[in-house]
């Protein structure tokens, strides 16, 4: 899960690998470093640290040269130190290699490299791959040698490799996001296109045991047979947003503010675009895999599609199900939800369900992502680039696909009339002004700021609005290291209820429908107990603000459409509370924005 970046061209190389690790610091930030070559040698910053701080201490624009690797680090083997930060380096200081991966056979190399005489400097498995390529390159051709160390390897990993002798950058991928961005007489290779999408929108994406190496032009062979591979470059579609902040002091403050008009850009591009779900028709059911807040998206698109289309619907984490031996067949369709389209969870749940012949739907926020190289169809989440490690926009643009794709197949499957759909449509949008309206609440900063100083809580939610209040409990925990459970506001009573004690907060989805009075019940059951009573209610319910301690109100919406609305008090509290609580908010500890490890 770190974030890797390679340059070579006319550019002085550590400007470039700097902005673009700050870009991919997302992927990981407990320490970096950038390597370049200059006047035949290995030039070498690395810390542990953010990138602006190790940055003040070391200044990475002290390195010269025109070749360069720079790397961000989430740390899997070896604590977070400067001997463990990349890039590392082989034991002749000719060979600089930037990973993100697991090397799973780390300690059999390891020992065999040692037996040989080679020295390690850290307790990364990354070492091993410079030192064998060390070992290999006796010959004077540094590419096979590159070759025949990377075939020794088992396990994942993205690759760039710098060597002080050649002027060439050399990269290659096993289960890890690596794209190539092709400028004019300059070169990037990176994780992810956000590291250099500022300089240009033609990427070739690497695939599994794919090696390029780059000197004036670019060539890719293929590790595991050494054939030559002709690839086209594409053409970036999805707009750059910039990396700031603009006038909010968080990206996640940013990207909470912008949801309004991603919902809206999500209905407008697929009311434009309606072809794009034309290929799914009939199907006996349907699977959702994904992982974390993407996980909850699903269990909300599973209320969407078995109460809009009668088709029954399973939703499981990416990471049980490919190890479930999942009963699946060509009959069915798989939806992989996953804002990065990196998560490796998720890519190997959508490959297990290929490899069983199901048709393959990813709804994902990233341009030419894994996941999206693998899927039969893309519906592409008009979100725009979300920064902040919590997601936040990502997930009201997958409700919006998931609620039109329900429609699309209530249409197709004569459910709904042209008249009904419309209708739907018609609330959806108006979902953009509601939402601003909730989003203007300043009640609710407040309202964070004085109730949740307990180490404990609770989330409950009834029927669509259940995966809110989970996704309610994983926002507060992410944030603010809050301890927060979600839970059916009914299963309380089964167990969690222990939980409860004095001004212990508990915030309850509680707007108008079917189990309305059933969740007033709930509330009374929690006051009773001591429990600080925060309700997302809607508008002018004195009935549930006059057994609440707190309310906030949503405005009126059709029933399946509540979550866009009441996610985002659940939002904007852990944001607050975060915030009273000192916590790094776009980057809270131990986390990444992209899980791409199993
Ligand atoms: O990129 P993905 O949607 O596949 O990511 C899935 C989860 O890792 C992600 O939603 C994670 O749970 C976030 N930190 C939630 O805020």
């Amino acid at each position: 899960m770190c974030g890797i970046i390679g340059y070579k061209g006319g550019k002085k190389s550590s400007a470039i690998l700097l902005e673009g690790i700050k870009n991919l610091e997302y992927r990981g930030y407990d320490s970096v470093g950038i390597a370049t070559i200059y006047d035949g040698k290995i030039e070498l910053k690395k810390d542990v640290g953010r990138v602006d701080e190790v940055n003040k201490k070391l200044n990475f624009l002290e390195l010269n040269g025109f070749i360069g690797i720079g790397h961000t680090r989430w740390s899997t083997h070896g604590k977070p130190s400067k001997e463990n930060a990349h890039p590392h380096i082989s034991n002749d200081y000719s060979i600089a290699v930037v990973h993100n991966g697991i090397i799973e056979n780390y300690n059999e190399l390891r020992k065999e490299l040692e037996n040989e005489g080679f020295k390690f400097k850290s307790e990364t498995d990354t070492e091993v791959i410079p030192l064998l390529i060390e070992k290999y390159n006796k010959k004077n051709d540094f590419e096979k040698a590159v070759i025949k160390a990377l075939r020794r390897l088992e396990g994942s990993f993205a690759v760039i490799i710098i060597n002080k002798d050649i002027d060439k950058l050399i990269a290659a991928r096993r289960f890890s996001p690596l794209m190539l961005g092709v400028g004019k007489d300059e070169f990037f290779i990176a994780s992810d296109s956000t590291a250099f999408i500022k300089h240009t929108n033609d990427i070739v994406f690497m695939e599994d045991d794919e090696m390029v190496i780059i000197d004036d032009g670019f060539k890719i062979v293929n590790i595991t047979d050494n054939k030559i591979i002709d690839k086209k470059i594409e053409h970036n579609r999805i707009n750059y947003y910039s990396a700031e902040k603009g006038n909010y002091r968080h990206f996640m403050l940013k990207e909470i503010h912008e949801q309004p008009r991603v919902v809206e850009n999500t209905i407008n591009y697929f009311i434009k675009n309606n072809s794009l779900l034309h290929n799914y028709k009939n199907f006996n059911r349907i699977l959702i895999v994904a992982c974390g807040t993407s996980y909850y998206a699903g269990l909300i698109g599973k209320f969407l599609i078995e109460s809009i289309v009668r088709i029954p619907v399973e939703v499981d984490y990416s990471s049980e199900f490919r190890y479930k031996d999942p009963i699946i067949n060509n009959t069915d369709l798989v939806i992989a939800i996953s804002q990065s389209g990196e998560t490796a969870d998720t890519i190997a749940a959508a490959k297990e369900a290929k490899n069983k012949k199901a048709k393959l739907i990813a709804i994902c926020n990233v341009f030419g992502s894994s996941l999206t190289r693998m899927a039969d169809t893309t519906l592409y989440t008009q979100a725009g680039t979300e920064i902040g490690v919590a997601s936040t926009k990502a997930f009201t643009s997958q409700l919006a696909v998931l609620y039109l794709f329900s429609l699309h197949l209530a249409k197709i499957n004569k459910l709904m009339n042209e008249k009904e759909i419309n209708k739907k449509i018609k609330l959806m949008k108006k979902l953009p002004l509601q939402m601003k309206k909730i989003l203007s609440n300043n009640k609710i900063k407040e309202i964070s700021e004085k109730n949740f100083l307990s180490n404990n809580s609770v989330f409950l939610g009834r029927g669509v609005n259940y995966p809110v209040a989970l996704e309610g409990a994983l926002k507060l925990k992410e944030i603010s290291y809050i301890h927060a459970e979600g839970s059916p506001a009914a299963e309380l009573k089964h167990g969690h209820i222990a939980l409860i004690e004095k001004d212990m907060p508990v915030v309850v989805i509680a707007v108008k429908d079917k189990t309305y009075y059933k969740i007033k019940s709930n509330i009374e059951e929690i006051k009773s107990r001591g429990g600080k009573i925060i309700s997302i209610v809607n508008e002018e319910d004195e009935e549930i603000e006059n057994i609440s301690d707190e309310v906030i109100e949503v405005p009126e919406t059709d029933l399946l459409l509540y979550p866009f609305l009441t996610v985002i008090p659940m939002q904007l509290i852990a944001y607050y509370t975060g915030l009273c609580r000192n916590c790094d908010i776009d980057k809270p500890r131990n986390l990444a924005k992209s899980v791409t490890v199993e």
